[in-house]
């Protein structure tokens, strides 16, 4: 099959990998120069654990390249995926689908033969149906089908999540695109990995349900944890009791300080905002974008009770930025809330992450050191926000003698309170009551 990604982002570059790697042919186009030629040179514009690799092998095997000419590419595709971003719209928390609805048009001017274009970007409900009105209107003598395939992948381990699903959702209405989309995917369907086709709008609904599902998921263990916290119980504990329930689940249950990424912030609200729309509100997760929100931004409290009430003058470590660890993404980290309303409390902070590079052009006056003995150098509390594996092998005696005093939060309960307590911390983690 010959494949374009529309969009060499996150989700266009690692879909386009993997699907070369399944063998198809897959030219990833992109408008931004700098970014085709980076590819080009052979350098991966985004930290993603073994996606170098996998470009690098099917750039060599010739079946997998970059260009900033959609023609060439989009002629003579049997399949064109949109993989662009659908931020949210200023003003509104509507998704913003001007990114789609331009790929739409440009596609439609360069498509030949009957071709079965696929929107991977995640799209509010009837989204498929504009794309189409679009292309009929461009092209009325068009042979084409849209499709809607919204991608499950977690940053850190999309390549895993691509290769090794829990199913893949297509929504199809047409046989002959059905047909390409099952051979687009026939290595996964051999090794038994659950496809389920259903009707286009169902699957653009379906990608948003479960996204607000596990923020939900999230929400739920988090409140629970402050409940623990008031009642003297264990939220690890809580959330392996009742996870170990199939009808619950264990994933998903890890209590912390909010979630945070590319999509869960992004894509609950605009469900939220659809819902409103067609007058069906979906009001649990309307809460749970409150309850998101307001955790984020007090968790700087913790930290404050942590320290006996006043923060001013305190310096503060922070280990860990970006919105989880491996991946360098910042966008709606919960660190953004955090580090901010830490210095309006009147602190100090000095932070170590070992991929956030663009926190430093997205928090000011915070002092980037090099690794997490220096960010605890001195400090009079340090705050773990994200749980990097580097993070739970610290030599803790060693930060306990640099620190100001050995207080520690830790937002991720990457640490025990007994054990810390035994080595003469003040620790407190999150739904920790006992
Ligand atoms: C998510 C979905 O998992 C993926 O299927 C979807 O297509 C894109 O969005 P991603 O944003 O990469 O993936 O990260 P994920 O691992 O899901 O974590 C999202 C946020 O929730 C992070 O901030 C994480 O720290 C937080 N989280 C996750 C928790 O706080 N507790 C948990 O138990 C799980």
């Amino acid at each position: 099959m010959r494949v374009t990604m529309i969009g060499a982002g996150y989700v266009g570059l690692v879909s386009g990998a993997c699907f070369a790697d399944f063998g198809h042919h897959v030219t990833c186009v992109d408008k931004d120069p700098s970014k085709i030629e980076r590819l080009n040179r052979g350098e991966i514009p985004i930290f993603e654990p073994g996606l170098d690799d996998l470009v690098a092998a099917n750039v060599k095997a010739g079946r997998l390249s970059f260009s900033l000419d959609a023609a060439e590419a989009i002629r003579g595709s049997d399949v064109v995926f949109i993989a662009v971003g659908t931020p949210t719209r200023r003003g509104d928390g509507h998704a913003d689908l001007s990114y789609v609805y331009a790929a739409a048009e440009e596609i439609a001017g360069l498509m030949d033969g009957f071709t079965v274009v696929v929107t991977k970007s995640t799209v509010p409900v009837g989204t498929g149906d504009e794309v189409e009105a679009i292309i009929r209107r461009t092209r009325p003598d068009a042979q084409f089908a849209v499709v809607s395939n919204p991608e499950f992948l977690r940053e850190g381990a999309a390549i895993e999540d691509f290769k090794r699903p829990d199913r893949v959702v297509i929504g199809v209405e047409n046989e002959h695109a059905r047909e390409v989309m099952a051979e687009l995917y026939r290595p996964l369907s051999l090794n038994e990995f659950p496809v389920v086709y259903t009707q286009r709008r169902t699957s653009e609904l379906i990608k948003y349900a479960a996204n607000a599902f596990l923020a939900m998921k999230i929400t739920f263990i988090n409140e629970i944890a402050d409940l623990c916290e008031k009642v003297g119980a264990d939220v690890q504990q809580v959330a392996k009791g009742i996870g170990l329930d199939n009808r619950i689940g264990a994933k998903f249950l890890h209590a912390g300080p909010g979630y945070g990424g590319s999509c869960f912030p992004k894509d609950t609200i605009a469900l939220v905002r659809t819902a409103q729309q067609v007058g069906s509100p979906v009001r649990l997760i309307e809460t749970t974008v409150e309850i998101n929100d307001a955790r984020k931004k007090a968790m700087a409290a913790r930290v404050q009770a942590a320290v006996g009430g006043d923060l001013k003058g305190k310096t503060v470590g922070v280990l860990g930025l970006t919105f989880k660890p491996n991946t360098d993404d910042m966008r709606d980290a919960p660190s953004l809330d955090i580090v901010p309303a830490l210095q309006a409390m009147g602190a100090r902070v000095q932070a170590f992450d070992p991929e956030g590079h663009e926190a430093r052009n997205l928090l000011s006056d915070v002092e980037f050191k090099e690794g997490p003995y220096d960010a605890a150098a001195d400090a009079d509390v340090l705050v773990i926000i994200t749980e990097w594996d580097q993070f739970r092998a610290l030599d803790l005696d060693r930060i306990k003698l640099l620190m100001r005093s050995p207080i520690v939060v830790d937002l991720r309960n990457v640490y025990r309170p007994d054990d810390m307590a035994a080595r003469g911390f003040r620790y407190s983690g999150v739904g920790r009551g006992v």
